[in-house]
């Protein structure tokens, strides 16, 4: 009998070891290093596999000679989830969808499903979750009825094979990737081992057969998707399915994609017929908006290709700490701290002593320089106790002299206010020529932080 020989794999980040160690090199992680007894064929394995078809070696070829077609693109009928996985699904292609607990993963793949079954596409759920019944039950709130939709409840990795090349899908579903697992390999289900190894045969599935296959991923406690990173490098597109719990709107974000873009999102409402998609996100986010207060300013911000506008508010109150609180939900808030830094300077508000909270209304996270003049003003706003107009929208970078600076693709973001009822906007005056404004907004272009200031604040005694 061959000798068998054990290695330690660090359950966080993968690194392999012949030692056991207490702290792993890789990540600096402690007791994360697990034995796993290393079987004949699970010692060739690993990222370095080629995915080319057996008995068939490829040659290097100038890529002038290489035959491009275009990839047909399977649509979901979802147009919000086309434009996250860049126009479609590609056949071949390996999706991962990671997602708190319970945040929709298999609501949103389920109902994916049903309507590729319904567009005569055959399609298997498997569920290593859940039993048949219990999808069963999700089908019948979500109204699936589609006869090319099959589900099995399995986790044996040679078992789920067989299924495949028995019902010869063009879409797999796997949900998820920790509960499925390779018989060869000895660790448990969803070990770094298992989740590496039954990844990568999905890819040759995938690769090999042209199907395409979803798989769901667990989340850490950080958020991020379970098992090694390398996890993430081995398949074509990553998305993430976020929303706050206490929320009903999700959101779909690509974080990788071999595609399409990867700054697309996708907004979803949670009903209990399933998911919705929602067409107009300004609105949802502007819907709980006070009219008239200060601190308060609606920024056009762009998500992806598609200009989103949203309410920024800030809270400046003096502080009783001598270190004051700083506080941001869906911005960076070193941004804040810059952003407060020029106010001070620049414009000799002392801010040194005041605690600030900023909050991006609807749970959504902002990160492009272009909603820096909305965090000023909100922030001053709020500082001055100076109320903001309702019917303003502002975009532009602040520079660190406080000079208002160009920002990518105004007309859109202006555009996109003016259908929203928004009545001015106040844009950098460098980004003032070259586009057509609409007929029914007043554009204003401002060159520094003070004049936006002078603009937008409107000093009001207040009635209490
Ligand atoms: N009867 C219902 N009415 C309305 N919403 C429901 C109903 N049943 C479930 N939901 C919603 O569906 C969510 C669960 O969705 P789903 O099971 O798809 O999540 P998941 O991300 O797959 O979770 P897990 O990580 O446990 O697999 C619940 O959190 C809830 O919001
Ligand atoms: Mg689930």
């Amino acid at each position: 009998m061959p000798k068998q020989k054990s290695k330690f794999v660090c359950q966080e980040c993968g690194y392999e070891s012949r030692k056991w160690m207490g702290k792993c090199p890789g990540c600096n992680q402690w007791n994360t290093l697990v034995e796993e007894i290393e079987s004949s064929s699970h010692q060739e394995s690993g990222a370095k596999r080629s995915f080319s078809a057996p008995g068939s070696p490829q040659k290097p070829e100038s890529i002038t000679k290489v035959t491009s077609e275009k990839e047909p693109r399977i649509d979901t009928a979802l147009p919000e989830l086309n434009r996250v996985l860049g126009g479609g699904i590609v056949p071949g292609s390996l999706v991962l969808v990671g997602g708190d607990p319970g945040i929709g993963k298999s609501t949103l793949l389920l109902q994916m499903t049903s309507i590729l079954a319904d567009h005569s596409h055959k399609v298997l759920y498997i569920s290593g979750e859940e039993s048949v019944k219990q999808t069963k039950l999700r089908a019948d709130r979500l109204d699936v009825k589609a006869e090319t939709l099959f589900v099995f409840a399995e986790t044996d990795m040679d078992l789920i094979e067989q299924a495949i090349d028995q019902i010869k899908p063009t879409l797999v579903v796997i949900d998820s990737i920790q509960t499925v697992h390779q018989v060869n390999i000895t660790s448990a289900p969803g070990s770094v081992a298992q989740v590496r190894e039954t990844t990568s045969t999905f890819m040759k599935l995938a690769k090999s057969r042209g199907i395409a296959v979803f798989i769901v991923g667990h989340v850490t406690k950080q958020g991020s998707i379970a098992g090694p990173k390398m996890l993430e490098h081995m398949v074509d597109s990553v998305l993430y399915f976020e929303g706050e719990r206490h929320h009903t709107y999700r959101i779909l974000r690509a974080v990788k994609n071999r595609f399409g873009s990867t700054n697309e999102i996708g907004i979803f409402e949670m009903k209990e017929m399933g998911l919705k998609e929602v067409k107009n996100p300004s609105e949802i986010f502007l819907e709980e908006r006070t009219q008239g207060s200060s601190g308060s300013i609606v920024v056009a911000s762009l998500e992806g290709t598609r200009p989103v506008l949203v309410e920024i508010q800030a809270l400046i109150a003096p502080s009783s700490f001598s270190n004051p609180k700083r506080t941001a939900t869906g911005v960076d808030h070193n941004r804040i701290a810059l952003l407060m830094a020029v106010l001070e300077k620049r414009l000799g508000m002392l801010l040194q002593s005041q605690d600030a909270y900023i909050n991006v209304a609807g749970g959504v996270k902002l990160d492009e320089p272009a909603i820096d003049l909305g965090l000023a003003i909100c922030i001053a706003s709020s500082f001055r106790n100076h109320v903001t107009n309702p019917k303003d929208v502002v975009v532009g970078e602040i520079g660190l002299t406080g000079e208002i600076r160009r920002v990518a693709r105004i007309e859109e973001r202006v555009h996109e206010a003016a259908k929203l009822g928004f009545e001015r906007a106040i844009v950098p005056a460098k980004n003032m020529d070259g586009w057509t404004s609409p007929s029914n907004m007043d554009v204003v272009g401002v060159s520094t932080l003070e004049e936006a200031l002078e603009m937008t604040l409107e000093h009001q005694t207040p009635n209490w």
